[in-house]
């Protein structure tokens, strides 16, 4: 599908006050996004029944294949927005080793990560915090609303900051999944010297192993990944990530470019349900 025939629109979120369930619910009772469980100090909070949705949004997990057309759409959405809004993005982390496979997201991967340069940070916290974007497309003929949500603490440089590690999120209002954002930031007291740029959640790269970025697709859509997309799987995952064809209960098939779930016995022949991801936060 092309990104040209998205249509969006911004309405700017004035009515929300605050970004807490009462403000943001659409159609939910009951709060489920587990804040009165975090540790005060914490901006996003991550819903009582998975950590990848938000639970002022949803109430439950989607089964595997709705999971997966709502993920396609957010990461669609997402880069559509973007790209019209003039800010550069791109993959990382688990997106990016899906990328390397077949341009996708991991089937069993919940969550798409995603980065930005901290000006670029600042400008989303200044002009677009708590902007709703409307979507219409083949895939949701109801049309969806995206939320984008600045966390207050993107100004704070410190990776000492780990309750606030995401800066920003892209959320679907619907179902309750998100992209989550993160800046890398200079630090120009690194003691491997200049040019390294960090991340709170502990990540740290050379500009060179990300700049110039590279312009290829994801999910159909144009999308950045780093200039040494390689080195920087392998340092994250391991050489045999980026061949090994057996992972988390899916064959690769290299004729269909496709992870495939692996026949999995299910009382009703449901396929499988994804399973919830370790995350791996390795420094390259
Ligand atoms: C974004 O808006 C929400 C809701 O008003 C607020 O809680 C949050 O602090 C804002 N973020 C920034 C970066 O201003």
């Amino acid at each position: 599908m092309r990104l040209g025939s998205l249509i969006s629109c911004a309405l700017l979120g004035t009515a929300l006050a605050d970004a807490d369930f009462a403000s943001v619910r659409r159609r939910l009772r009951k709060d489920m996004s587990g804040r009165m469980g975090d540790p005060p100090g914490k901006y996003f909070h991550e819903s009582i029944f998975h950590p990848h949705y938000d639970g002022r949004f949803a109430d439950r997990v989607l089964d595997y294949n709705e999971q997966k057309r709502a993920l396609k759409s957010l990461v669609q959405t997402y880069l559509s927005t973007f790209a019209d809004i003039g800010v550069e993005t791109w993959l990382m982390h688990g997106s990016l080793l899906g990328w390397w496979w077949n341009r996708q997201i991991m089937p069993w991967d919940s969550d798409i990560d995603v980065q930005v340069l901290e000006p670029s940070m600042y400008y989303l916290a200044a002009y677009y915090n708590m902007s709703v974007f409307h979507y219409k497309t083949p895939r949701l003929p109801e049309g969806r609303d995206y939320l984008l949500e600045v966390n207050p603490n993107y100004v704070v440089r410190d990776q000492s900051d780990w309750l606030n590690v995401i800066d920003a999120r892209w959320i679907d209002t619907e179902t309750g999944l998100f992209i989550d954002i993160t800046t890398a930031r200079y630090d120009p007291s690194h003691p491997a010297g200049e040019g390294v740029l960090s991340c709170k959640d502990g990540h740290e790269y050379r500009d060179t192993y990300l700049f110039p970025l590279r312009e290829t697709t994801f999910e159909g859509a144009p999308v950045k990944i780093p200039y040494r997309f390689r080195d920087i799987l392998e340092a994250e995952y391991g050489a045999s990530a980026l061949v090994n064809t057996d992972f988390h209960e899916h064959n690769f098939d290299d004729v269909k470019m496709e992870w495939v779930p692996k026949m999995v016995k299910t009382k009703g022949g449901q396929p499988p349900q994804p399973v919830p991801d370790t995350e791996k936060k390795l420094v390259v």
